[in-house]
C-alpha cells in the first residue's frame, strides 16, 4: 500500500480534517515560541514580565534582616534576608529622591539554622523583585513585583500583584512604596 493509498483510506474529509489539525499545532506552537522569545510581540510592551534580576548578587546589599517566630511578617518570610538594589535604585536611596525608570530591589530570603549558638543562612527560598517601570507596571504603582521561588528564572510565583505585594507594600506609598531605607 502507498502513502496515497492509505491517505485514500482515511478519506478525503479526515485527510482536510488532519490538515487543519497540523495548521492549529503550527499556530499553537509559533505563539508559544513567540511568547517565549519576545513577549512584547504577543502581548505588547505593557504586558512584558518583570525582567529577572541577572547578577544581583554583585549590585549593592543594603540591608540584612532576620525575622524570627512572634514577628507579625514571620508568616509571610520568616528566615534571613538581605536586600540589593542596582545603581539607579541605590541613588535613590542614598539622596532620598524618586526611584527613577529602571530602578530594581532584590528581597533575597534564605531559611535560617541555628549552629554553635549562630544564626546562619541555609536553603535560598525565594527572591522578591521590584523593578519600577512607569509604562509596564502602570496599573500597580510603577512598580512590576515578581517572586521567583529559589531564585530560579522559570518559576514565576505573582499571579496578581496588587493583592500579593501591593497589599502590604502600599502602606509605603510616601516613600514610594519602598520600606527599605539607606543605612549610611
Ligand atoms: C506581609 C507584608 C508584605 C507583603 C505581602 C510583601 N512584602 Fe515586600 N516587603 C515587606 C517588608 C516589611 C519589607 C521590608 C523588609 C526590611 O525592612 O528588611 C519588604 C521589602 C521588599 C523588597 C525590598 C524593597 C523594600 O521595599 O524595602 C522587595 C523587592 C519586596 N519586598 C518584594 C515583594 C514582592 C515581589 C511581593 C509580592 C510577592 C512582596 N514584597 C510582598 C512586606 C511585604
Amino acid at each position: 500500500m502507498t502513502f496515497l493509498d492509505a491517505l485514500g483510506a482515511f478519506g478525503a474529509e479526515d485527510v482536510a480534517k488532519m490538515r487543519n489539525i497540523k495548521k492549529l499545532v503550527y499556530c499553537v506552537v509559533a505563539l508559544l515560541a513567540a511568547s517565549i522569545l519576545a513577549p512584547d510581540f504577543l502581548f505588547g510592551q505593557s504586558q512584558l514580565p518583570v525582567a529577572y534580576p541577572d547578577g544581583y548578587r554583585g549590585w549593592e546589599r543594603v540591608k540584612s534582616m532576620v525575622i524570627l517566630e512572634g514577628h507579625e511578617h514571620f508568616e509571610a518570610f520568616g528566615g534571613f534576608h538581605h536586600i540589593y538594589a542596582n545603581e539607579q535604585a541605590v541613588v535613590a536611596l542614598k539622596d532620598q529622591v524618586a526611584f527613577a525608570d529602571g530602578a530594581v530591589l532584590v528581597f533575597e530570603l534564605f531559611e535560617t539554622i541555628t549552629v554553635n549558638n549562630a544564626i546562619v543562612e541555609g536553603q535560598r527560598l525565594v527572591i522578591g523583585v521590584m523593578e519600577k517601570d512607569s509604562e509596564r507596571f502602570s496599573a500597580s504603582e510603577n512598580w512590576g513585583f515578581e517572586d521567583f521561588k529559589e531564585a530560579n528564572p522559570r518559576l514565576r510565583m505573582v499571579t496578581d500583584m496588587r493583592e500579593q505585594c501591593l497589599s502590604c507594600h502600599a502602606t509605603q506609598k510616601a516613600n514610594d512604596f519602598v520600606y527599605t531605607t539607606y543605612h549610611r
